[in-house]
């Protein structure tokens, strides 16, 4: 599969972004095509600004000449988009780039929140997949001894040694899950003491499929 369908999810979620308004930027792949779409956009003379969930977000949309706004200037998020690893029509699984932290606080925090997904993300029966957890390198022990039966593992760098840290200075922990009932198992994982937070996603507005020819509802 090509990146048409990233792209035209991207292209889609552009039609929401209005003059004025401040854009929340979630990360990965999916959301660097429409952080270069917004900076054609803003280069085009429209007027707004973004707070990014992660480094790379943040240096695409310097790059791109998007005002970045922290959270302590921003008056609100008016539109947030960001992309997923696996999705329902109800639920989310993200934390594929160990921004889930900050991506929950944006989208959960915007007035609208539009997730943007290429068709191979899309989940048919009940949501399966890697659950990510960001978790305070003190607690990754205990909290993998009390999730062992989900195969927790501490994600690895792959260009350093050791552990990836995030950008909130934390580890990352995989884990294998089947989500019968998704908005139960996220409360409950952020009940946790120690895990900063879970990629379960339960509230956003829209999900927006990219095909190769166009894109659809979900
Ligand atoms: C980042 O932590 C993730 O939540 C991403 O939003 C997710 O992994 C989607 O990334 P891609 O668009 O690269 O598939």
């Amino acid at each position: 599969m090509g990146d048409g369908g990233k792209i035209n999810a991207a292209k889609a979620a552009l039609a929401y972004v209005k003059s004025g308004m401040c854009i929340g930027l979630g990360s990965g792949s999916t959301v660097r095509e429409f952080i270069k779409l917004l900076g054609t956009k803003c280069r085009g003379g429209m007027k707004i600004s973004c707070v990014p969930t992660s480094f790379d977000s943040r240096m695409l949309a310097i790059k791109e000449g998007i005002a970045v706004e922290e959270t302590d200037t921003v008056k609100s998020i008016d539109l947030a988009i960001d992309g997923a690893d696996r999705v329902t029509k109800t639920a989310l699984l993200k934390g594929g780039g160990g921004a889930l932290t900050r991506e929950k606080i944006v989208g959960y925090n915007a007035k609208k929140f539009i997730v943007i997904v290429d068709e191979s993300k899309v989940e048919k029966g009940v949501l399966e997949g890697e659950v990510n957890l960001e978790v305070l390198p003190f607690a990754a022990p205990l909290i993998m001894r009390e999730l062992s039966k989900y195969n927790p593992r501490i994600r690895m760098a792959k260009s350093k040694l050791g552990p990836v840290i995030s950008d909130n200075g934390c580890f990352i922990v995989d884990c294998d899950m089947k989500l019968a009932d998704p908005k139960k198992t996220e409360q409950l994982l952020k009940s946790m003491p120690g895990i900063i937070e879970n990629g379960i996603f339960t509230k956003f507005d829209k999900i927006i499929v990219g095909t190769e020819k166009g894109n659809y509802i979900l």
